[in-house]
């Protein structure tokens, strides 16, 4: 698996995972019948922000991550992250590995924290793997989300210094 920087000819590889993801509803606060359109746009960044894909060896994408500044001005010292791996290759490392390389990435860009804004206290997996990259939950901000199953449960805020 190689990560690198995502194009624009990437999108069609990685609809179908982010629409498989949102539209399941369990995961991130995006409108569940978000179009390919409006996921191109919350998905593809132009600088600064900067959008990267997990490809296999025949190229291909099975995971993608979008890094911006959180805020803007005061508060573009910290960044923030989102992450997207194909349901069909979960628990492979990939979301591991696309986590430790956004954290490169943003420490060399001069980041000095990075804060995951909304993650949903019933995403296990997620809460596992960025408190085994080093985030701690510094609050829960309660029954913000509303789960398909789950109902109402509470949106982390995850932080981490670099
Ligand atoms: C969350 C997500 C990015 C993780 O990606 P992944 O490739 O499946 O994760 P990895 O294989 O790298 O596993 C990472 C860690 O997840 C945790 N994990 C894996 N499988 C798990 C399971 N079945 N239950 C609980 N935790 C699990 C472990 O901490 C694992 O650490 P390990 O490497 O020590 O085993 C991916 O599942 C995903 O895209 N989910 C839908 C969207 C989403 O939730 N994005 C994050 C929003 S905050």
């Amino acid at each position: 698996m190689e990560i690198r920087d995502a194009t624009a000819d990437d999108w069609p590889a990685i609809w179908p995972f982010f629409h498989q993801i949102v539209a399941a509803g369990e995961t991130y606060a995006y409108d569940r019948d978000t179009t390919s359109d409006r996921g191109r746009e919350i998905w593809m960044l132009d600088p600064p922000g900067r959008t990267v894909v997990a490809v296999e060896r025949d190229a291909t994408v099975i995971g993608s991550a979008k890094t911006h500044p959180n805020q803007g001005g005061p508060g573009a010292h910290v960044a923030t992250a989102s992450f997207m791996v194909d349901p069909a290759h979960s628990g492979q490392g990939v979301g591991r590995a696309l986590g430790e390389y956004v954290l490169d990435l943003a420490r060399a860009k001069g980041y000095r924290a990075m804060q995951f804004n909304a993650v949903v206290e019933a995403n296990t997996r997620a809460v596992a793997l960025w408190r085994s990259l080093g985030f701690e939950i510094v609050g829960t901000v309660p029954e913000a989300f509303h789960h398909p199953v789950k109902g109402y449960v509470g949106l982390h805020v995850m932080y981490r210094k670099l």
